[in-house]
């Protein structure tokens, strides 16, 4: 096994960029079954995880998306026609195409590794974050020093609040972070850097949260109106007429 991460045995980790959504894909797999699961694929490097997986002697088991995403199309339909992985999304996404609709507290097993789902709804109604023993992919739900915007795709900032407040800042300060985006250039962060200095984080109550984010004006998402239908068809729309 050439591909190893860290140095560490028990886990085959990855973080890739894609330039143009300044979206995070993490790659996680599992050293000794050689099974592999991808978090947040990009449509446009599907061929290049491919061949990464390929040449690490991996098998892709797993295509994950921790939400329905509006800035890109995911390559979770692309990556299961080319290697008959499973393609998964929160049980909320309308995405019927999806192979296994997650639940909160569902475990994702990628060989001797399980993922565990939380929800963590805000951000979108059908956002996860997924936790391994010592990091959290946390999707759009908590950015390095950010959250996501929740005033679109029945975005919530209470219920943004609660998944913040009650889900994810209740693990372990030094669980590490790794969101689906950094518009920065930030990689990772801490449970306990976030609960410290993140300033979305520093509010007292779920209505001084709702109304800073009232207070936020982000402009709509370039391809919005692609990648959302696109992202329901997993990224593979059927072409018709
Ligand atoms: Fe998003």
């Amino acid at each position: 096994m050439a591909c190893v991460s860290f140095g560490v045995e028990k886990l085959i980790f990855r973080q890739l960029f894609d330039s143009v959504s300044s979206t995070y894909t993490y790659i996680v797999a599992d050293p000794k079954g050689h099974e592999a699961c991808l978090i947040d694929p990009v449509i446009d490097h599907v061929p290049a995880y491919v061949q990464w997986i390929d040449e690490c002697g991996l098998r892709l088991v797993y295509a994950i998306d921790t939400h329905t995403h509006a800035d890109h199309v995911t390559g979770a339909g692309r990556l299961r026609s080319l290697t008959d992985c499973a393609t998964a999304i929160g049980a909320e996404s309308p995405a019927e195409c999806a192979t296994v609709k997650i639940c909160d507290g569902e475990t994702i097993r990628i060989g001797s590794l399980h993922l565990r789902a939380i929800h963590t709804p805000g951000h979108t109604d059908d956002s996860y974050s997924f936790l391994l023993p010592d990091r959290v992919f946390t999707g759009d739900t908590l950015l390095i020093r950010g959250s996501g915007r929740t005033d679109f795709q029945n975005g919530d900032a209470y219920q943004a609040y609660d998944s913040l407040f009650n889900k994810l800042l209740r693990l372990p300060d030094p669980t590490m972070v790794y969101p689906a985006h950094d518009y920065r250039g930030w990689t990772m962060s801490t449970i306990g850097e976030e609960r410290q200095h993140n300033p979305r984080l520093q509010v007292r109550s779920p209505k001084e949260y709702a109304t800073l984010m009232a207070s936020i004006k982000l402009p709509t998402p370039k391809l919005m109106d692609i990648a959302i239908p696109a992202n329901w068809a997993c990224g593979e729309p059927k072409i018709t007429g």
